[in-house]
């Protein structure tokens, strides 16, 4: 009995101990004062969710296009770089040495319709994650505010 009890004890330290690790967006408990990039659960939950929206994005029929010139290396490089601007633009720690936006989007002729399609993406990955309404439209706040240098370009 006491060696159960003991082995329970282990199994609730080990797993108590785990828990801050998993990647879960907005854990629960985090309080509002906290950045965005704190609040939608640090860097390996931005990972998760920018993976998730580009994957979308590169299988989109319609939007597949604007990465079909891109080779592997260059869509981990586009990867890596979407996860440091995003993760600077809600507050994080993190340093971002890509091209500005209207440099990085000028030639692809991005529309209105592609950037409404891919909002309607980042809103499925959000929902995926079960980041509350309040972060999501603090994302979708961050984002429209580049709109103008991402379409029409
Ligand atoms: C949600 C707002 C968006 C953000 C924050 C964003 C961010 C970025 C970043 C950080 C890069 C990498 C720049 C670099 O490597 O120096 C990039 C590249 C790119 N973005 Fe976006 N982007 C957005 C919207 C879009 C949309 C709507 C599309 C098209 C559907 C798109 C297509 C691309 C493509 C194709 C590249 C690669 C350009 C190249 O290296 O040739 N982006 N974006």
């Amino acid at each position: 009995m006491k060696q159960s009890l003991t082995t329970l004890l282990m199994l609730f330290v080990v797993l108590a101990a785990a828990a801050p690790l998993a990647v879960a967006a907005n854990p629960a408990g985090v309080p509002a004062d906290q950045s965005l990039y704190t609040r939608l659960g640090g860097y390996d939950a931005l990972v998760a969710v920018t993976k998730d929206f580009i994957g979308r994005l590169a299988t989109d029929p319609s939007l597949g296009k604007f990465f079909i010139g891109l080779n592997d290396i260059s869509k981990a490089r586009v990867e890596s770089h979407v996860i440091d601007f995003l993760c600077v633009a809600t507050g994080g720690p993190c340093i971002y040495t890509g091209q500005d936006m209207k440099t990085a989007h000028t030639g692809l002729h991005i529309t209105d319709a592609d950037w409404n399609a891919s909002a309607a993406h980042l809103t499925e990955t959000l929902n995926k994650f079960k980041v509350p309404q309040k972060e999501q439209a603090e994302v979708m706040t961050a984002i429209s505010g580049l709109k103008g240098d991402i379409v029409g370009r």
